[in-house]
């Protein structure tokens, strides 16, 4: 039985050759989008990260990819699609999703925290795509080929950015990311439009939060919103939820396109996700509270913002604090 994964690290040879015995004690069906989404949620949930969620156009693309390997049930990857993806082969009839899933998690073994890398030789890409904090919608295919073996595929969205540079600033299993995305769904979007936002929309609800915790109010400064800006303009072009890897605490949100998304809706959500901050233990529950904690962190004293329409219709808008917060080990406030 081998895995493999589309966005794998560089000197990794992308392929792991793993023994039979991994399969004893597999049984069953197991092949359920529940079977799917738990086997990662476990995962995730061990190292804090927020649980994905099943998605029917995700698992549409990842079944549909499946049934084509039905002829040969060959390891290869899927071209065109924008998902990650993580594929799995066995020549057993009877090989499960779980016991896919498992196998990619058994990759936790590779995978160094501290410098966020595989082991020297090891294979940890499958692992790392399935805990992987901004992949929220999930969706799995499985085929018996006409070989009788069995393919195997999760396809992850959105898909894990690997290159080892921009994987550093999002570090896994952490309590409060750094940097953390938000994409914001159309329910969303309320009818209201609203010009070129300025400072006191942004600062508004920042302070409103940050008084509530007895944290002095954010002052808005011209050369953090210049950042801010250059940013959001060159992220015009494709409305894409990637940092800018600067020396600012950043926040990030995207409303899609068809209606407006004044400033107001991304500080809510950032704000929203107070609820699942925990003061005492310091760390996040569920979903994340990372946007939260920027936002209230009591270090970062300059606030500089900016929003731009995309060219395909979306908003992006992105928030950079001087000096950053979300510091590993430390209380926002
Ligand atoms: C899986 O199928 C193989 C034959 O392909 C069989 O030997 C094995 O016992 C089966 N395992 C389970 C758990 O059903
Ligand atoms: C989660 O952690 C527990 C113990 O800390 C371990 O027994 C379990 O196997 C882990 N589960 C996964 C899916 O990593
Ligand atoms: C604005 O922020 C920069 C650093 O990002 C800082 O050097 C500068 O002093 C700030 N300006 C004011 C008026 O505080």
């Amino acid at each position: 039985m081998m895995t493999t994964n589309k966005f794998e690290f560089a000197l990794s040879l992308n392929l792991i050759v793993l023994t039979a015995a991994l399969l004893v004690g597999v049984s069953q069906a197991q092949n359920s989008p529940t079977d799917f989404l738990s086997a990662h949620n476990n995962a995730r949930a061990n190292v804090s990260v927020g649980a994905m969620t099943w998605d029917a156009t995700v698992a549409k693309y990842a079944q549909d990819y499946a049934d084509l390997r039905k002829a040969d049930c060959q390891l290869v990857h899927s071209t065109g699609g924008s998902y990650g993806e993580n594929i799995a082969w066995s020549s057993s009839s009877n090989f499960t999703g779980v016991a896919a899933v498992n196998l990619w998690v058994a990759e936790k073994a590779f995978y160094s925290y501290p410098a966020n890398t595989c082991q020297s030789g090891k294979v940890c890409g499958h692992y790392t795509q399935v805990v992987w904090r901004n992949s929220i919608r999930l969706g799995c295919g499985r085929v018996t080929c006409n070989n009788g073996g069995t393919f195997i595929i999760c396809s992850y969205d959105p898909r894990e950015f690997a290159s080892m540079g921009r994987f550093s600033h999002m570090k896994l299993g952490s309590s409060v990311p750094r940097m953390s995305l938000l994409i914001v769904t159309m329910s969303l979007l309320i009818q209201t439009s609203q010009a070129s936002p300025r400072p006191y929309d942004y600062l508004k609800g920042h302070n409103d939060a940050r008084a509530n915790v007895g944290v002095a109010p954010l002052v808005w400064n011209k050369t953090v919103a210049a950042y801010a800006r250059e940013y959001a303009s060159k992220r015009s072009a494709d409305c894409n939820l990637i940092h800018s890897e600067g020396p600012y605490g950043e926040n990030i949100a995207m409303g899609p396109g068809g209606g407006p998304f004044p400033v107001k809706y991304a500080v809510i959500m950032w704000l929203s996700e107070g609820r699942n901050y925990d003061y005492a233990s310091n760390s996040c529950r569920g979903p994340g509270c990372g946007h939260y904690t920027q936002v209230v962190w009591r270090n970062s004293i300059h606030l500089g913002c900016a929003k731009v329409i995309c060219d395909n219709g979306g908003t992006f808008i992105i928030c950079s604090y001087d000096p950053p917060g979300n510091y590993i080990g430390e209380r926002p406030y």
